[in-house]
């Protein structure tokens, strides 16, 4: 057990400012199919999820409400929770940036960097997003009418001037520019060039890393009117969470600093904060930087990208009571292509499960099944076959393998599950050229047939297992299987001496 590889994923740490939506649903779900295939693959593999409950938004918010930040902040926290219970994920870390010792370390963290001289007090004059929680220069926002724009985000900025701490940027530049060459640093690795474009080489300036003028923040032990700028305090959470700075830091110690794997899920519109800021701030520290940066595409509605004022935000609770959590997250991570925008509607929910799930998979399920149990009452067993048919689907049994590990580990997580959709095809492909039902009589050659779709079932059933965990436990059962793991694949008698059972139909087509 000792000599487990270790994963450790984390998605962002979601603003408490509103209510979550399925975009938030969507990265939370790639994080936890990530962790459960690396458990799957035999990793250690540990997942942290939380909220960043800090800064002016969540103030205003809690003023608006007329209760205290913390109670606000505590029951957003709430409210998540029970999101992620409804969509049937399981965490290993929550993170909360209210939590005393993240915000002890927090205070630890900004001390070091002052006593180096990594961070220096000046005065800040410019822009930011109060929405976005973001400094910005007049160059890179979008003037109209006299006022100034977020350029992505839209949001309208604020002019702001105040005494600030900030962190020497530039000193790292060189150094992060080598950082980017690093295989898988940052993926996709467009995302580099663009970073390089605009960031490194126009040179970086120095960021704002205190705000003086709310108080929901970690305060700065130096300068007490001083908070701590949200993303210094947010970003800190993926190793405070793990106990560094704490007096029980085992955690830290073996999934960040002795960590095999370390990877942060992120939107595309948040890679800055990750890809720059994040890696330049652990370099002052002179801790280890994670070993994958993963930025994904958003899920837009036919309509373009969710907003308020276009009333197309969709809450995920509404999908998971008409269509159940699996459905949804099958959909999620076996549809939308990583790193690129992806549309969402209920139409093609419906239809990814009715043709993957209830037709293809499920079907093939419940026809094996009752084929076998229609004509045995015992065991069907292995044995060696020089049927070109039976040579072609076991290698592709085989190949599938290959397959899906070399998609999932290398991030492409609807590859992946495409290839468990076409080997469920291919089994269906096979049942429709060997006709089953045609050899009541001939029970030697019915045995290998059935015990080879047995075989590829199982293998489609492991490939699944990862994202609708509840659904494969029941097939698992209807199998008679019990463990689903990847190295069985290829042990081709796992079915000699158990008879596979009944059970109730997976999938019920939606209408
Ligand atoms: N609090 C910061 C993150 C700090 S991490 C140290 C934050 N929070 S957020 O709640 O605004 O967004 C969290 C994540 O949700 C981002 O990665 C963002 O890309 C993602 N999404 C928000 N809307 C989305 C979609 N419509 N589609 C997919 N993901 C989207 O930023």
């Amino acid at each position: 057990m000792q000599n487990k590889k270790t994963f450790y994923i984390t998605t962002p740490i979601y603003y408490p400012s509103g209510k979550l939506h399925i975009g938030h649903a969507y990265t939370t779900t790639l994080a936890w199919t990530m962790r459960n295939y690396k458990t799957l693959r035999g990793y250690d593999a540990k997942m942290l999820t939380g909220a960043d409950e800090h800064g002016q938004k969540i103030q205003e918010k809690a003023l608006a409400a007329n209760i205290s930040e913390q109670q606000y902040v505590d029951k957003m926290t709430e409210l998540f929770k029970s999101l992620w219970k409804k969509l049937e994920i399981d965490y290993n870390y929550y993170s909360r940036t209210t939590n005393p010792s993240h915000e002890q370390s927090v205070q630890k963290i900004f001390s070091e960097l002052l006593a180096d001289g990594v961070i220096y007090k000046g005065h800040y004059k410019g822009l930011y997003s109060i929405q976005d929680e973001e400094f910005l220069t007049i160059t890179q926002a979008e003037e109209k009418d006299g006022e100034y724009y977020h350029p992505t985000s839209g949001h309208k900025l604020e002019e702001v001037q105040e005494e600030s701490y900030f962190l020497k940027m530039s000193k790292f530049s060189d150094w992060l520019d080598k950082e980017f060459d690093k295989v898988n640093f940052v993926r996709p690795n467009k995302i580099v060039k663009e970073l390089r474009e605009n960031f490194l080489k126009k040179g970086l300036e120095d960021l704002s890393i205190t705000r003086t003028s709310f108080t929901w923040g970690v305060p700065v032990s130096e300068d007490s009117k001083h908070v701590v700028y949200v993303w210094l305090d947010a970003l800190t959470n993926y190793i405070n969470t793990l106990g560094y700075h704490s007096q029980e830091d085992s955690d830290y110690q073996k999934y960040w600093v002795n960590g095999d794997e370390k990877v942060h899920l992120v939107g595309k519109e948040i890679t800055r904060f990750h890809c720059i800021y994040w890696p330049i701030i652990l370099k002052a520290l002179n801790l280890p930087q994670p070993t994958t940066i993963l930025s994904h595409g958003w899920i837009i509605t036919p309509e373009g990208k969710m907003s308020k004022s276009k009333g197309n935000v969709i809450d995920p609770i509404e999908l998971i009571d008409e269509f159940g959590a699996e459905t949804l997250k099958y959909f999620f991570a076996a549809q939308i292509s990583m790193g690129q925008d992806g549309v969402f509607d209920k139409e093609m929910l419906k239809n990814t499960y009715n043709s993957a799930l209830a037709n293809n998979y499920g079907n093939l399920l419940s026809r094996t099944i009752a084929m076998t149990l229609q004509s045995f009452d015992k065991p069907i067993k292995y044995t060696e076959t020089n049927n070109e048919l039976d040579k072609e689907i076991i290698k592709e049994i085989i190949e599938s393998k290959k397959q899906y590990v070399k998609y999932f580990d290398n991030f492409e997580i609807n590859k992946a599950f495409e290839v468990a959709t076409k080997l469920s095809k291919s089994l269906n492909g096979y049942i429709d050229k060997t006709q089953p039902w045609t050899l009541k009589e001939d029970k030697e050659r019915l045995e290998q047939v059935l015990n080879t779709l047995l075989n590829g079932i199982y293998a489609v059933t492991t490939y699944l297992s990862v994202v609708i965990p509840n659904k494969t436990a029941l097939a698992a059962e209807q199998l008679q299987t019990k463990k689903l793991c990847l190295e069985e694949i290829l042990n081709f008698k796992k079915f000699d001496e158990t008879l596979v059972q009944k059970g109730e139909v997976l999938f019920q087509r939606i209408k």
